[in-house]
């Protein structure tokens, strides 16, 4: 099969096209030929090396942990899903590196995959996992956002605000969230209520007796300074050190565990109507269209999901 890889760590220079073989499955996993998968920050921190302390992949290396695809063959012990299901699935980080979803087949367990709603394009099928289920997790699970709480969602216009705004106005939440002002007219557009403006306005000038923080840009501090006593920051990007939590607010950090079930109630909640999928820009699966989706994605000015369209089915 085709899959765009890494042979060492570096820039963005070192995604190429490369044959490799199919992954083979096990009786709990199924085979995905891959429609689209999407980039997500982690891709380039894994590129450029910043996870080895956790993974020791062998070379090459293929990235990407979105994927919205057909499934063509199926484990012996799968039960829930057949050949033929169009799915979505934020796969397992396999220890061997070479099960990303930069590639025409993926590997996923069951238990982490959802069925793909009708309604919903490959591509914005594959907006969804990662970005959508960290978004989930943290507002609805750790956070546990009530209605009528103020929430501040830090970079509300990248890939997991998006969506983490939504998911607390479905909530019943009040939320202020901080975006270049070029976003604020979109974030106002899917149910932001507040949109700061973090390159002129400090959150902690504007923002008193918040409830609930949900940091993605590493300022727990800022996050800490707006709560009331009683209230609990959750970060995605960064850990908490022992002085902050030893302060009177909760603060915690958070890995996104990927989960088929909570999968299906985004893809729900998608359907309803409830959670708009914001795509950024489609690139092709090429060298230079992974290349350029990095280069994109580092430079953390998108506004939703970058997109990989990798094969053809009609709907993408
Ligand atoms: N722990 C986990 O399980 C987990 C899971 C998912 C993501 N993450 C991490 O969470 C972070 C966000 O992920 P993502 O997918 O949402 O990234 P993303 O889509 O690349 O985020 C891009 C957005 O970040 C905004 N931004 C950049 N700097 C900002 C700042 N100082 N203040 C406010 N907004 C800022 C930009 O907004 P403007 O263009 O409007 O300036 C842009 O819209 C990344 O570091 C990622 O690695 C962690």
């Amino acid at each position: 099969m085709q899959a765009v890889v890494i042979e060492q760590y570096g820039g963005p220079e070192e995604l190429h096209m490369a044959t490799l073989p199919q992954p083979t499955i096990a009786a709990d996993e199924v085979l995905v030929a891959v429609a689209a998968t999407s980039i997500n920050p982690i891709d380039w921190k894994a590129r450029q090396g910043l996870l080895k302390g956790m993974y020791d992949w062998d070379f090459p290396v293929v990235l990407g942990w979105d994927v919205a695809g057909t499934i063509v063959a199926a484990g012996d012990q799968v039960t829930k899903f057949k050949v033929g299901d169009a799915v979505f699935a934020r796969p397992d980080i396999y220890t061997d590196g070479r099960r990303g979803t930069y590639a025409q087949y993926a590997a996923v367990k069951e238990d982490k995959l959802a069925l793909k709603p009708q309604e919903l394009s490959f591509a914005q099928a594959a907006a969804l996992p990662l970005a959508g289920l960290t978004a989930y997790q943290v507002i609805h699970d750790r956070l546990q956002v009530q209605a009528g709480e103020k929430v501040l969602i830090q970079a509300g216009a990248g890939g997991v605000g998006l969506n983490a705004i939504q998911i607390a106005k479905y909530l019943g939440a009040y939320v202020a969230t901080t975006a270049s002002a070029n976003h604020a007219d979109l974030l106002k557009q899917i149910g932001a209520d507040e949109v700061i403006d973090y390159h002129t306005t400090k959150i902690q000038d504007v923002l008193h007796d918040y409830d609930a923080v949900f940091d993605t840009i590493n300022a727990i501090d800022d996050g800490m300074a707006i709560l009331k006593p009683t209230g609990r920051l959750v970060t995605i990007d960064g850990q908490p050190t022992e002085a902050q939590k030893a302060q009177g607010p909760s603060v915690s950090g958070w890995w996104l565990q990927p989960n088929g079930t909570e999968l299906a109630i985004l893809g729900d909640l998608a359907v309803k109507g409830h959670l708009q999928v914001i795509i950024d820009q489609v690139f092709p699966f090429t060298t230079d269209g992974l290349q350029a989706a990095h280069r994109y994605s580092e430079a953390s000015h998108s506004a939703g999901k970058l997109i990989i369209h990798v094969n053809q089915p009609a709907n993408l």
